[in-house]
This record gives structure tokens, C-alpha cells and sequence, in this order.
């Protein structure tokens, strides 16, 4: 095995330039030459970066691995995000089995059979939205006009949040999710949108709706089971990784496709399976939730010839799993017919995913629904002048200026 570096790679690394849609390159040349390699955090400490999918796949279901960002060895990835580790904490940040206890509250909103008969409604704000665009008329922001309006929309209907206050929800949620965010204006945004969660949750003990967390509020908040705190924290959790994922795939996903003529023609003219499978594929291809599965050894863990002390922050780069050849074939291409069914798009283990089929569902419905309403889209911008999410835990566009 080649000795480890004297200086460890500075993580996260930079994406190459011209580049937008590959992972840093530093961190993919990894996975060929020391597959769990020492790397330096923006403070100064040290992770174990895990690159190989198949280390990863056995390290996120290892229960000696923890999730917990309380822990003195947890790799946060930033200032704000370090100062609010101890604030707002939500089964995210939990370990079984008080994660799998508090992750059960939800599973059933978010199964295939339930995301699936959310489709008609899904297509109906995708059509109002794609309506309103054309009445407009060319050209525009496709963030602002259609990707990020339909999962807050969506996301908003399920959890009973009002729509109307979606400036405060989404600016909030900017903030959060920003690297490079101060620690007070991370904890400033947080609270907010915790106390503003914890109304909404304790005005719906009184006034119920059909949602969410009306159901919360009468099965948790109002038996004593949850604290107001508590529900807030788990609402503020389905709220921003309700929207702030989704909206990025549909922006960043449509940007990917206008740069490979032929699979966008695919996707917009191909069968529900052929699209399904295409959603996939673009999944693994742009890892948007792009700074590693963050975790902290409990125990002493052999693996891959790295010994693991107890104590060690671990970091699973699931998007150079995502580019690992022994399990992609020409991972750095985009295929969108090929099987891209073992993609850590969605993480791995008990944390994986929990919306990941209302988002399958958003994807598959969004593409070719664009795609086909506007057959002339194209950006309105050169490639290289478009903004990419560097700094943001969920990588994506600022804007997608396109015409038609
Ligand atoms: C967890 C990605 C959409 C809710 C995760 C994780 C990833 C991820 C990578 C694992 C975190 C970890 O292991 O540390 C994505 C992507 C999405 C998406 C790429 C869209 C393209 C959604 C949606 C929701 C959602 C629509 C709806 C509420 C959650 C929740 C967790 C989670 C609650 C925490 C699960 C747990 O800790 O048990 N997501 N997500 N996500 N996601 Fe998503």
C-alpha cells in the first residue's frame, strides 16, 4: 500500500475547473491509489476519508460507526455548522435504536405505494408551474420559475407548512445549509425556523389539517410522547431536505442533460421505465449531496488494511463511491440507460434516504414534463458563467438561465 501523504489532502477538495458536474478530482484519484486516506478539515482536524463503495456500503451499516454530531470526533464542515451541532438535533443525528424509534414517525408518508399516489397531484403542480412559465415567456430562471417551486410546494402540502411563507422557510434554509455561513447567522436562521415550526406544530394541536404535522401534534406534541423542541426539530429537518435536494437535481439535472443532446431526447421522449431509470443514473452521475456521509468511530474498526481508532471522525465520499469503477462501468460518463441501481446518491444503511421515493416520484414527473412542454430549451448563458453550489451541502445552480 503507498505511504500516506506527510501534508493530508485538504478536504473538501476542489471540483476541477470547466468541470461542473464531476467530484474533485483529488478525491476521486483516491479511490485508485489509497482508498481510506487522512485528510484535514477546514478546522485544522483530521477525518478518515472512505472512497471505495463497497467500504462505504460496510461502514455506514456498522453499528460501531455513529452518526452523532454531538461527539468530540464528529467532522462538522464548517464554523456555522460546528456551532450548531448541538442545537436542533434530529434523528439525522441519531443512533439506533432512539434513530430507528423516531424515524418509524415518518416512514409510512414516504413509502413507493403512498409517493406514487402523490403523482397526480405532483403532475398538476408541475403543470400549473410549466403553464405560468410559458405565459411568461423566454427567457428565464428555471430555479426560481420551476425547480425550486415544485418540491417546497410539494413538501409544503405534505407537512402543512403555508406555501405563503416560503421567502422566510427557503432564505432560512440557504443559510443553514451554507459551508461557509458565521456561526451566529447559522444559529440565528435555526432558531428562527425552529420556533416558527414550533407554532405552526402547536397551533395544530388545536386546528388541525390533513398533514403531517397536524398528525404530529396529536400523536406526539399533545400525548407528551415529543417536546415542541423536538417536533420542531424533525419538521425543520422534512422542510429543508424536502425542497433544497429535490430542487437542486431538477436545476442541476436539466443543466447535465442540455449538455448530452441525445439522452435528453431520451428522457423526454422515453417510457416512465426508461425515464425512471434515468433519473437514477443522473443521481449517481451528480451526487448532489456532495460533502461525504459525516460519522464518528465508537470502537476500534479494521478495514481495507486502515486501522480505525475509536474516537476517529469518518467521512464516506459518496460521490466518489459513486465513481467507483468496480461498480460503474466508465463511471465518469453519463449513461443514462445503463444500471445505476447501487448509487449512494441517497447514502447507505439506516440513514439512507427517507424521501427518496417522493423525490424518485418529483424527478421522474419534472423531466420530461419540461423537456416536452419546452422542446426548443436551451441555456441562455455560456456554461462556464453559470454558479455553481461549491459551498453548499447540497451542490447545485444558483441560477439556470435558459431560453426557448
Ligand atoms: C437523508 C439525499 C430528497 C428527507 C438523506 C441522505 C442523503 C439524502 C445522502 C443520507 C444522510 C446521511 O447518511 O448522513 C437526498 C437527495 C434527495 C433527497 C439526493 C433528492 C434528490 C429528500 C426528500 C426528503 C428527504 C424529498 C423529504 C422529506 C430526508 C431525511 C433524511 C434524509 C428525513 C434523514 C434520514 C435518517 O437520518 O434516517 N437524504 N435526499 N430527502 N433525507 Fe434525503
Amino acid at each position: 500500500m503507498p505511504q500516506a501523504p506527510a501534508v493530508p489532502m485538504r478536504w473538501p477538495a476542489e471540483r476541477a475547473p470547466g468541470c461542473p458536474f464531476d467530484p474533485p478530482p483529488a478525491t476521486t484519484e483516491l479511490l485508485a491509489t489509497e482508498p481510506i486516506s487522512r485528510v484535514s478539515l477546514w478546522n485544522g482536524r483530521t477525518a478518515w476519508l472512505v472512497t471505495r463503495h463497497a467500504d462505504q456500503a460496510a461502514l455506514l451499516r456498522d453499528s460501531r460507526i455513529s452518526a452523532n454530531n454531538t461527539l468530540p470526533g464528529y467532522p462538522s464542515i464548517g464554523a456555522g455548522n460546528e456551532a450548531a451541532r448541538a442545537h436542533n438535533r434530529s434523528f439525522l443525528f441519531m443512533d439506533d435504536p432512539e434513530h430507528n424509534v423516531r424515524r418509524r414517525a415518518y416512514t409510512a408518508d414516504f413509502t413507493v405505494r403512498r409517493t406514487r399516489q402523490l403523482a397526480p397531484r405532483i403532475q398538476g403542480i408541475i403543470d400549473d408551474l410549466l403553464d405560468a412559465l410559458e405565459h411568461q415567456g423566454p427567457p428565464a430562471d428555471l430555479v426560481t420559475a420551476f425547480a425550486l417551486p415544485l418540491p417546497s410546494l410539494i413538501i409544503c402540502e405534505l407537512l402543512g407548512v403555508p406555501y405563503s411563507d416560503h421567502d422566510f422557510f427557503q432564505q432560512a434554509s440557504a443559510v443553514i445549509i451554507n459551508t461557509r455561513s458565521a456561526p451566529e447567522t447559522v444559529l440565528k436562521a435555526s432558531g428562527e425556523l425552529i420556533e416558527y415550526l414550533g407554532n405552526l406544530i402547536e397551533h395544530k394541536v388545536h386546528h388541525p389539517g390533513d398533514d403531517l404535522l397536524s398528525r404530529i401534534a396529536s400523536q406526539q406534541l399533545a400525548t407528551g410522547v415529543s417536546t415542541k423542541e423536538e417536533c420542531a426539530n424533525e419538521a425543520r429537518l422534512l422542510l429543508i431536505a424536502g425542497h433544497e435536494t429535490t430542487a437542486n437535481m431538477i436545476a442541476l439535472g436539466t443543466c447535465v442533460l442540455l449538455q448530452h443532446p441525445d439522452q435528453l431526447a431520451a428522457v423526454r421522449d422515453g417510457t416512465p421505465e426508461r425515464v425512471a431509470n434515468a433519473v437514477e443514473e443522473m443521481l449517481r452521475y451528480l451526487t448532489i449531496v456532495h460533502n461525504g456521509r459525516r460519522r464518528v468511530a465508537l470502537e476500534d474498526i479494521e478495514i481495507g488494511g486502515v486501522h480505525i481508532a475509536a474516537g476517529d471522525a469518518v467521512i464516506c465520499a459518496n460521490d466518489a463511491a459513486n465513481r467507483d469503477p468496480a461498480v460503474f462501468d466508465a463511471p465518469e460518463q453519463l449513461d443514462i440507460d445503463r444500471s445505476a441501481r447501487r448509487h449512494m446518491a441517497f447514502g447507505s444503511g439506516p440513514h439512507q434516504c427517507l424521501g427518496q421515493n417522493l423525490a424518485r416520484v418529483e424527478l421522474q414527473l419534472a423531466y420530461p414534463a419540461l423537456l416536452r412542454r419546452f422542446p426548443g430549451l436551451r441555456l441562455d448563458s455560456e456554461l462556464n458563467d453559470i454558479r455553481f453550489k461549491e459551498t453548499t451541502v447540497v451542490y447545485g445552480v444558483h441560477e439556470l438561465p435558459v431560453t426557448w
